[in-house]
């Protein structure tokens, strides 16, 4: 049976805006209503522990009371085809409950904690609310299992190892504003295409390969680019 074809897709908030998630740089986005240094930082833990910790308490409400989009649906159901990656800057499990199977979460995942010092001592939390007193196995108090800015991307090593496997590369609702999440893109091999599925502009100029932009939002943006893909690649060459 001939080796399926590798689709390799990074995803951004963007994907999820359609289910009701905010983003974080569009007008209105949690950047806009937040500051990063209050909510999204070690330092911000350990001054203000109950102000971000409620903030995530915030987005796990929001995100139990979300459901995947028609664009999620499109990326799992084109594991039918073809052998497709995730790796998503994002915290929400969207992607998961779609049907996807191989999701890797750069920057953590909203429905589990962690030990305040092991980062791979991860729990998960059931319902929306963290009790801030609550404890890790290994006695110290639980955190939100989250990437905060300043901290490692402990998942960033496998994620350079997964982008050269691209047969194609999509890129789907990032602003690639941070990094190193942003430098993926230039993990592909030259020849890969590249699709980028965004309403707005991401900064796709340091992107050397052929790239094609579907200019629409994730819900209707993915099964083009599904349809894409397949004209890419001779359906009859899947296995
Ligand atoms: N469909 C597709 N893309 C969309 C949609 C949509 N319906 N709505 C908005 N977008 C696009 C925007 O045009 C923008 O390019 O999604 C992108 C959202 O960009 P950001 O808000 O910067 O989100 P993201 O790129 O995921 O941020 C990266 O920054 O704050 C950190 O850790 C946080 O993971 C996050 C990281």
């Amino acid at each position: 049976m001939e080796e399926r074809r590798r689709i390799v897709v990074l995803t951004g908030a963007g994907v999820s805006a359609d289910s009701g998630i905010s983003t974080f740089r569009d007008n209105g986005g949690l950047w806009a209503k937040y500051r990063i240094e209050d909510v999204c930082t070690p330092e911000a833990l350990a001054r203000n522990r109950a102000q971000v910790i409620e903030f995530y308490n915030i987005r796990r409400r929001e995100l139990l009371a979300a459901r995947p989009n028609a664009g999620h649906a499109a990326l799992s159901a084109l594991e039918l085809s073809y052998k497709v990656q995730i790796i998503t800057q994002n915290i929400d499990d969207l992607h998961e409950r779609a049907g996807s199977t191989r999701v890797l979460h750069l920057h953590g995942e909203l429905r589990k904690l962690r030990s305040s010092h092991d980062e791979n001592l991860v729990v998960p939390i059931e319902g929306w609310e963290q009790d801030p007193a609550a404890t890790a196995p290994d006695g110290s108090l639980l955190r939100p299992f989250v990437v905060f800015f300043g901290e490692s991307v402990p998942m960033y090593d496998t994620a350079c190892r997964i982008v050269p496997t691209a047969d194609v590369l999509v890129i789907a609702g990032t602003s690639l504003a941070v990094y190193p999440a942003a430098a993926l893109a230039g993990y592909a091999r030259p020849e890969v295409p590249v699709i980028v599925i965004d309403p707005g502009d991401p900064d796709i100029s340091s992107i050397r390969n052929p790239v094609k932009v579907i200019k629409k939002r994730f819900t209707v943006g993915m099964a083009e680019a599904a349809e894409y893909i397949d004209a890419l690649f001779d359906p009859g060459r899947k296995a």
